[in-house]
């Protein structure tokens, strides 16, 4: 029977995701220790001597510098959330999830899946404790898997604060009006993807196509739209 160490987590940063993890590691009663840059460093120093796991939380572009000037002689695992970097001595976890300013309840944060590069240790040893699904990912690939979570997710994102924007500003119409479309669409990707796109696009419908178009023709997201059509048919001519 393997016996594992009881971890000793050390939590670097203080903004969304240091925050959030504190959170959720707070529900799964898993004990840790938090640092941030407000802090003296002989207290990263001795929190740092003492950790089993030290999960840099910090921005993307100091990561390996803090890992470089900081932790270079510490023995625990080094561990950071990013989906794109790759760190010598720092494992890749990354946690596909956004995080905004408010906590999440205990079900949410346990329904994350962390997609994990590949060569880290196996997940029971990188972040002991944590009950998440996982999965692994080369490291060669993590850019474009990053590019298309970033796409996905904050492009849509932009298009429907948009929409709610102009709504609003534009036609007087309530940002809420949208919220059963919203949940619909996002209620249909999830139960089946590929069935999940409807509209002038699919319908190969030229005409309205061009009537949108030229509707925005004033504004900057006529760009984005005719972007859209051209890749949607890129693929369509990939796919036949
Ligand atoms: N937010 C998300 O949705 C999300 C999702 C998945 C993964 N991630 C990853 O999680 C990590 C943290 O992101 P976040 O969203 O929590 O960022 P954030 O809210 O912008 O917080 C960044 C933290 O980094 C600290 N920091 C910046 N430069 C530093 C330095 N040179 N030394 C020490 N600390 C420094 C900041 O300290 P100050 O407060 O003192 O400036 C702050 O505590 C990133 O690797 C990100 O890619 C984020």
């Amino acid at each position: 029977m393997i016996v594992r160490q009881v971890p000793r987590y050390l939590l670097i940063g203080s903004g969304r995701v240091a925050r959030h993890m504190a959170c959720y590691f707070d529900f799964l009663g898993i004990f840790y220790t938090q640092w941030h840059r407000g802090m003296a460093e002989e207290v990263l120093a001795s929190h740092a001597r003492a950790a089993t796991h030290i999960l840099l939380l910090i921005r993307d572009d100091a990561i390996a510098d803090f890992a470089q000037f900081h932790l270079a002689d510490v023995r625990g695992i080094k561990i950071h959330f990013s989906g794109v970097l790759n760190v010598d001595g720092v494992y890749g976890a990354h946690p596909l999830m956004t995080f905004g300013p408010d906590l999440y309840a205990r079900e949410k944060y346990e329904t994350i899946p962390f997609v994990v590069e590949a060569g880290a240790p196996a997940f029971a040893d990188l972040l002991p404790g944590l009950p998440n699904a996982h999965a692994e990912i080369a490291k060669k690939d993590k850019a474009k898997y990053h590019a298309l979570c970033a796409m996905a997710g904050n492009f849509s994102c932009l298009l429907w604060q948009k929409l709610m924007h102009d709504f609003e500003n534009e036609f007087g119409l309530p940002a809420q009006t949208a919220r059963a479309f919203l949940r619909q669409q996002t209620d249909n990707l999830i139960s089946d993807y590929k069935s999940a796109l409807t509209g002038p696009l699919v319908r190969g419908d030229h005409a309205t196509l061009s009537k949108h178009i030229h509707a925005l023709k004033d504004d900057p997201f006529a760009e984005v739209y005719q972007s859209f059509i051209n890749a949607y048919r890129a693929q369509e001519e990939k796919k036949s």
